[in-house]
């Protein structure tokens, strides 16, 4: 572990490339800051995954970002946010080192949801994963007991979009019956989570299916203005990232095959590594 006086980037870990989309939104927001990115693409999609391996991967990631510097980490998956943040913080940080820390995905979104429901009625589209972990009921339980929230697995949405398919016409069957499944759990939801960090890659379709009315909320920009609070918030975490407006890449995959996926997901992409994370 490196010293505790110097300054690193942020962390910014996904599965694979949908972390991109988060990534994006947050440095609009705080440019200033330099940023990490690991996308464990050899071994993604987390989402159909049991809890054990996200738990073990998401904390090999962890500790790598933590071994090249990173005093704050992003799970920007919503996979790893459901399946392995609370025992990383709860259980490992600890004994790591206390005085970094690790943010997920899913409260800043849940956080939001008091601002647009009108009937608390809410809608969650994410990996199977994401679904059965019960996640998201469990902090919207928590944050508005009197909400009621439905969940609906989209197992081909990832893989879609990893192909490049996800705006082709095999897409739209795919996108409309599982917005059709969630609605027929409820027709009253007003307020839908697009819960994986691949979605919002599928907006325009997603938009084409969707009831009218219906609020659909994507996490970048969420995701970003709940770190920006955070770091005000937290002054001791944000004297130690460093601000050089810098981003570089780590993934499992070959640097090649990274940089020609990314692409789908971010106009520029240069500073690429692979790594082997154990
Ligand atoms: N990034 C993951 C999420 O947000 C989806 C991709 C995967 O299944 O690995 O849930």
């Amino acid at each position: 572990m490196k010293s505790d006086t110097k300054k690193g980037a942020i962390g910014v870990f996904d599965s694979g490339y949908g972390g991109l989309t988060i990534l994006d939104e947050i440095r609009k927001r705080l440019p200033e800051y330099d940023y990490l990115y690991l996308g464990d693409n050899a071994r993604a999609p987390y989402g159909s995954r049991s809890f054990d391996v996200v738990y073990n991967f998401t904390l090999q990631a962890v500790k790598y970002l933590f071994d090249s510097g990173c005093r704050l980490v992003i799970l920007a998956c919503n996979t790893a946010s459901a399946k392995a943040l609370r025992t990383i913080q709860q259980k490992d940080l600890p004994v790591i080192d206390p005085k970094r820390r690790v943010l997920g995905v899913i409260r800043p979104t849940v956080e939001l949801l008091g601002q647009l429901t009108k009937n608390g009625h809410i809608g969650v589209l994410g990996t199977p994963g994401t679904i059965q972990s019960e996640s998201y009921p469990m902090e919207i339980r928590k944050m508005y007991p009197d909400f009621h929230s439905y969940g609906q697995a989209c197992p081909m949405w990832v893989p879609l979009i990893e192909n490049q398919e996800g705006n082709g016409e095999g897409a739209d069957y795919f996108v409309k019956k599982y917005i059709d499944a969630l609605f027929s759990q409820c027709a009253d939801i007003d307020t839908v989570i697009l819960g994986c960090t691949h979605y919002p890659l599928l907006y325009d379709k997603i938009m084409k299916y969707m009831p009218k009315g219906v609020n659909v909320i994507r996490q970048g920009a969420i995701i970003a203005e709940s770190l920006e609070d955070y770091l005000h918030r937290h002054q001791d975490i944000d004297g130690k990232c460093s601000r050089n407006g810098t981003c570089k890449y780590l993934t499992t995959e070959s640097a090649e095959k990274f940089k020609s996926t990314a692409s789908v997901f971010l106009e520029e992409c240069e500073d690429v590594k692979q790594i082997i994370l154990i």
